[in-house]
């Protein structure tokens, strides 16, 4: 509504900003504007700069796949991939929400693309014990092979606080329970990101790829860079409970 002088009373909601301000920039950097649609979530700040990473992340690996005979075991990278690049879609999904409406859609896609995500890295897991199951074949002994479980172990866990403190928060002890646990699934979110990328960066340090696909270690690690610079100066300070203040960081005690 304008006021006397004619300005919106309410600048920030219009320019869709709300309360809170990403981590670099400015508020209503990366926040949805009201009246936008949700999926342009995915492209707005530094977005564009997270999915060129993730998607010549995914080019290389599915690239290097289809470069060579696909064999039983082709489809644990290929799963494994596409899994984080939706997972990567449900962060920049949800992360410029801000209004009570926006974080409730934004919540349901973040769920339905972790949801499609995590079922095609689960299938990337089946599909590599199965390929590995049988005398002579040692387990989580490479670096990737062990932090492809630590990724596998986390994520799972995620998507379970994730899940319940949304949907059932009465095992919190109340909504308002609940919500407090937010905060720390979103910090574990990005480490679990992290982690995720880091997983596939060790991929090209196995034996296959070194003697078979020839994945080069630098495209791959700067790839999953670019996708955390993308992703990181979107975090909304207030969603984790951090306040910027002349120049500085402090937390939040509303
Ligand atoms: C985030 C995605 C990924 C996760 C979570 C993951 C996870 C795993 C895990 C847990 C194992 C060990 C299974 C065992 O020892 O029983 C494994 C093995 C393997 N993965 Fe992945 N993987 C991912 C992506 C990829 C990609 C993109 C490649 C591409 C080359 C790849 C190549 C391999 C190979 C060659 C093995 C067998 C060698 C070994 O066990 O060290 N993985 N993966």
């Amino acid at each position: 509504m304008a006021s006397v002088t004619g300005i919106p009373e309410n600048i920030n909601g219009l320019r869709g900003s709300g309360e809170d301000e990403p981590l670099l920039g400015r508020r209503g950097d990366a926040s949805q504007m009201e009246g936008k649609p949700l999926y342009l979530n995915v492209w707005i700040g530094t977005a564009p700069i997270a999915q060129a990473g993730i998607w010549i992340l995914a080019a290389i690996v599915w690239g290097a796949i289809f470069s060579h005979n696909l064999i039983f075991f082709s489809s644990h990278p290929l799963l494994n991939s596409a899994g984080i690049l939706l997972i990567t879609q449900a962060a920049l999904i949800l992360q410029p929400t801000h209004t009570p409406s926006q974080k409730r859609d934004g919540t349901l896609a973040h769920f339905a693309l972790n949801l499609v995500g995590i079922s095609a890295l689960l299938a990337g897991l089946i599909i590599i014990e199965i390929n590995k199951a049988g005398p002579g074949h040692a387990h989580f002994e490479s670096p990737h092979a062990i932090l492809g479980l630590i990724t596998y172990i986390s994520i799972f866990l995620q998507a379970i606080v994730g899940f319940t403190q949304y949907w059932t928060p009465s095992l919190y002890g109340g909504v308002d329970k609940a919500k407090a646990v937010w905060k720390y699934h979103r910090v574990s979110g990005y480490m679990v990101a992290t982690l995720g990328l880091a997983t596939i960066c060790a991929a090209s340090w196995t034996d296959y790829s070194l003697g078979v696909l020839h994945i080069q270690h630098w495209a791959v690690i700067v790839a999953s860079v670019l996708v955390l610079v993308g992703l990181v100066p979107r975090i909304k300070l207030q969603k984790l409970g951090l306040k910027k203040e002349e120049g500085r960081l402090r937390l939040n005690s509303e």
